[in-house]
């Protein structure tokens, strides 16, 4: 539009100039013969700007049509800024040259050019930079190497960041800090560049260190599933655990994992190193640093969460456990694992078998069905609340997903455990088939999927559960 109404003044400028301006100055100039040709080129000048500001306007709004339009819509992409600016300068010059030539047709353009060599001199050194970063821009573009969007480690500072622009002058990175630093293409040219291209998957790299003592096929496996399970961690390859080095004090281990986003990798190397120490925590394994003994290590493997004491006392503040004396509730306590999930960590995924109950120690749970728009939540469990029962007790696969809100440490009740307790409590099977219809009638209201679930009554769930846990 701008251009449009530019083109207008400008031609409208030149008509005007034409005809009404040019016959006033003759006119009023009206010099005798030897001064016509000083008052010619007087004159000339006008016409020069003019008709330069109409060939720059069109080259604009030419290399707009070309480069936003049309490669845009063939390539589906857009012109990379260097290519578009040597197209103009091109474009223009040559306009350039051609209107000056009809304008001044007595003065050879050429012969100025060629024939000043002091001024050839003069321009040369003076864009010898200049110059030097176009024709590197222009060669890193032939080659293609990188793109914006890119994440990128140039120059001898090793400036790393995620590539904002590409230009006849330099190559812009916004740096993690979120600085943007400039690189010349002269010295981008000269160096090693690497290159994590955008549409490519690429990997990183975390270390850790466990004791000598804990099994490497355990180590493998439990960090696998760990790592595979973070955000940004692409599902399309499996993260590769090894062993890189058999230290002085530890087992040396990398993880390389791939990334959907590899612009985020700060935040998912991060990610990665949290999962890795709940897993082990979870699984008895231990890091290994030098500053620790190994006594102290061994001391954490065995030792369970938290103290039982604390623990008769959070079962004791759960509702169905409520009648259950002081002996009962150690005797369960005794029984029970600790176990902490890091924020986002899924505890229990919906389908599987499942032989034991939770009650939430620390922390909070969400617990969530499949939903058309993805996961809905149907509640959401905190400290003193128990979930894991409806498999426990009815045999049946997990209904629902139940994922870790933030950090969360929950207390793990196998079926031996709970068989006893039903044993000598016979009415928690009761509350508990309570419990189980309440909570399947809530899932049957809000859940997609719920409706293919069997809904029990809580008669019929006690019989479940009794003939499941053969109780009388
Ligand atoms: P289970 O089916 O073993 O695994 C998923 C658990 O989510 C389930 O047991 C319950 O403990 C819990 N759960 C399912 N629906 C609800 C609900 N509506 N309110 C609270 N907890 C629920």
């Amino acid at each position: 539009m701008f251009f449009i109404f530019a083109i207008v003044v400008v031609v409208s400028g030149l008509y005007v100039f034409y005809h009404w301006i040019e016959p006033i100055l003759r006119e009023s100039l009206n010099a005798p013969n030897d001064a016509q040709a000083a008052e010619d080129s007087l004159i000339k000048i006008p016409k020069l700007i003019l008709w330069s500001l109409l060939a720059f306007l069109g080259v604009r709004a030419l290399s707009t049509l070309i480069f936003d339009l049309l490669f845009r819509f063939r390539r589906g992409y857009e012109a990379p800024a260097l290519v578009r600016n040597i197209f103009s300068m091109v474009v223009f010059t040559v306009l350039f040259v051609l209107i000056f030539n009809r304008i001044y047709d007595k003065v050879d353009l050429g012969a100025v050019f060629t024939t000043s060599a002091i001024f050839g001199v003069i321009i040369g050194l003076a864009l010898q930079d200049t110059l030097g970063n176009f024709f590197a821009g222009i060669s890193l573009h032939a080659d293609r190497p990188f793109q914006v969007g890119d994440v990128i480690v140039v120059g001898q500072q090793k400036h790393t960041g995620v590539i904002e622009s590409i230009n006849w002058r330099a190559i812009k990175i916004r740096t993690f800090q979120n600085h943007i630093v400039l690189v010349s293409n002269s010295n981008a040219a000269k160096e090693a560049i690497e290159v994590a291209p955008r549409d490519n998957l690429n990997a990183r790299l975390v270390f850790f260190g466990t004791l000598y003592t804990d099994s490497p096929a355990k180590t493998i496996h439990v960090v696998r599933e760990a790592v595979r399970d973070a955000d940004n961690v692409s599902e399309k390859i499996t993260p590769i655990v090894r062993i890189r080095n058999l230290g002085d004090s530890s087992i040396e281990w990398e993880v390389k994992y791939w990334l959907d986003d590899y612009a985020k990798y700060n935040d998912t190397d991060a990610l990665v190193r949290q999962r890795i120490w709940y897993a082990l925590r979870r699984s008895g394994l231990t890091f290994a640093f030098p500053t620790r003994t190994l006594h102290l290590e061994r001391k954490a493997i065995t030792r369970p969460v938290t103290a039982e004491e604390q623990i008769a006392d959070r079962l004791s503040a759960v509702d169905v456990f409520a009648p259950l004396s002081s002996e009962e509730l150690r005797q369960l306590a005794t029984a029970t694992v600790g176990h902490v999930f890091a924020p986002g960590e899924t505890l229990i995924r919906a389908g599987d078998e499942g032989s034991s109950m939770f009650v939430v120690h620390n922390g909070r749970v969400a617990v969530q069905v499949a939903d058309k728009g993805g996961p809905r939540t149907v509640a959401v469990l905190s400290e003193g609340n128990f979930f894991g029962e409806m498999a426990l007790f009815t045999g049946e696969p997990r209904t629902a997903n139940v994922v870790a809100l933030e950090e969360t440490e929950v207390l793990e009740i196998g079926h031996a455990a709970m068989k006893h307790i039903f044993e000598t409590n016979p009415s928690l099977a009761e509350s508990i088939s309570w419990t189980i219809a309440e909570r399947q009638a809530a899932l049957e209201a809000g859940s997609a999927q719920a409706s293919q679930n069997s809904i029990q009554e809580p008669a019929g769930l006690l019989a479940s559960i009794r003939r499941f846990f053969s109780l009388r």
